[in-house]
């Protein structure tokens, strides 16, 4: 079979960077003859102020000559995501994982742009599931995700049908669209603008009415969990299955296109029991959405992020599903890009540098860093499991999907793995999932994957994937 990515060696530049690698070397070495001879001397160059001095130049020589091999070495992958089509029957299934912690510093309307955008993918909907975690556990990101299923009915349809290469994110497409050239608008996306800013109005006005009304709270047995005694910091577990993508849907029977599967949660948070933040919400979307469908790659959004590409999770698939080597890899990053820079990128929120070369340059050693979000991740790799070498790829696994159970079977069962006291004298946090206790979970967690043995890959494709804000000071 034709390979389903390629791999090549940048060469470009190569001859000047290391001219320029050479006089920086030239001068660490005049550097520390210096600073030896000025010790050796004794003239006043044995105070800690030089020595101090000495250390520091020795530390900064020894940053700068272990990432020399990654600036040597840099390439870039490329896909053949058509040669996917012959695949088609294999595809696995994929879950899609958007955290968010608060409900007014994430407004609930920046949510659902980002779970629109990943229920949009272009990818067969019953083998998507997009998964909601609330760690505010806010009623009103829980409505605004109704609201939002009830609106991809309409969105979806458009968007396989309308949108080629925009970005797949309400928001984003019509600024872009209806900016760029607003003569050409079409019925259908008059239409289809009018329904997203109802369904914003009335969110909003929710919001800053403080209370959902009566006759929505009445449609929707989910708001029962919502009483006087849940607040963001002490409720129980909360799982609600919005769209179930198993065989027929709901929006089917309506006539309508299938949707992909659609959960909210929110984990139980109670006083004195430490909830871990981000890498607790993903270890309790892990276990609950093995108990929904157990998608056997994952993929994690930050909230305010949008697809900018629909044939990312293709893309991403290209490397997992690839002959050779692909069941040796156990995540694919993408690098991080921001909608909402300053004109000209002025405070380099984008890090060209780290992305185009040194992120690049670890991808020849086989090895990428996990930055928290934008990621592809193999369900096993997180589920503590060594790579092994007669490993195939085992879609039975998933075939299997709990195909018996009704939702709120599904639901109930679900949270109890959403529970805080779950965790407590397992491995999850130190073997299972992501690892707790640092400051940078996600690139120790990164890091631990791969001394089990398992790859990884930083895939920097032509087109950006995805795009988030940039964090604002
Ligand atoms: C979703 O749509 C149904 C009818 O299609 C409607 O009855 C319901 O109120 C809507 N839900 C929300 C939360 O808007
Ligand atoms: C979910 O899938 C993984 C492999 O991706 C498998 O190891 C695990 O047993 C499955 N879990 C359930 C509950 O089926
Ligand atoms: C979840 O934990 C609470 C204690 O915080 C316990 O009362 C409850 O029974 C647990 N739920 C399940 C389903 O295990």
């Amino acid at each position: 079979m034709q390979p389903l990515f390629e791999t090549r060696e940048c060469r470009k530049g190569r001859v000047a960077y290391s001219l320029f690698a050479g006089t920086i070397m030239a001068a660490i070495c005049a550097i520390w003859l210096y600073r030896i001879q000025e010790l050796m001397s004794g003239q006043g160059g044995r105070s800690w102020a030089c020595i101090g001095m000495f250390m520091a130049e020795l530390w900064f020589s020894f940053y700068w000559i272990i990432s020399q091999p990654v600036r040597f070495k840099v390439c870039r992958h490329s896909t053949f995501k058509e040669r996917l089509l012959t695949r088609e029957d294999k595809l696995p299934g994929v879950d899609i994982f958007v955290c968010t912690a608060d409900p007014v510093m994430e407004p609930p309307i920046m949510v659902i742009n980002t779970v629109l955008s990943a229920m949009s993918f272009n990818y067969p909907p019953d083998k998507l599931s997009v998964y909601l975690s609330d760690d505010g556990g806010s009623q009103f990101t829980f409505y605004a995700l109704l609201e939002a299923s009830n609106f991809s009915k309409h969105c979806l349809p458009f968007c396989n049908k309308f949108i080629v290469d925009q970005p797949r994110n309400p928001e984003a497409y019509f600024a872009q669209v209806i900016n760029g050239n607003a003569d050409h608008l079409s019925q259908e996306l008059l239409d289809i603008k009018k329904k997203y800013e109802d369904m914003k109005n009335r969110i909003e006005s929710a919001i800053t009415k403080g209370s959902i009304s009566k006759e929505i709270r009445d449609e929707h047995d989910g708001f029962s969990e919502w009483n006087d005694q849940v607040t963001k910091q002490n409720h129980q577990s909360i799982v609600q299955i919005i769209i179930d993508g198993r065989g027929t849907n709901a929006a089917e029977k309506e006539g309508c296109d299938q949707l992909p599967t659609l959960v909210y949660m929110a984990r139980e948070k109670r006083p004195g029991w430490p909830h871990n933040f981000k890498a607790g919400a993903m270890n309790s979307l892990i276990r609950v959405s093995s108990e929904i469908d157990n998608g056997s790659i994952i993929l994690n959004l930050d909230c305010d992020m949008f697809a900018n590409n629909a044939d990312s999770i293709q893309e991403a698939l290209c490397f997992f599903m690839h002959e050779k080597s692909g069941h040796e890899i156990a995540f694919v990053q993408h690098p991080q890009i921001f909608y909402n820079t300053t004109p000209n990128d002025l405070y380099s929120n984008n890090m060209h540098v780290i992305v185009q070369v040194e992120f690049a340059g670890t991808g020849s050693y086989d090895a990428a860093m996990y930055c928290g979000t934008n990621c592809f991740h193999r369900r096993e790799s997180l589920s503590g499991r060594k790579y092994l070498k007669d490993y195939r790829w085992n879609s039975d696994i998933e075939a299997k999907k709990k195909a018996g159970k009704t939702s709120q079977e599904l639901e109930e069962a679900s949270k109890v793995l959403a529970n805080c006291s779950y965790e407590k004298d397992t491995q999850w946090g130190t073997q299972m999932g992501l690892i707790y206790g640092f400051a940078v979970e996600d690139v120790v967690t990164g890091l631990t994957i791969q001394c089990r043995g398992w790859k990884s890959v930083f895939y920097n494709p032509k087109r950006a994937a995805f795009l988030g804000m940039a964090p604002t000071t």
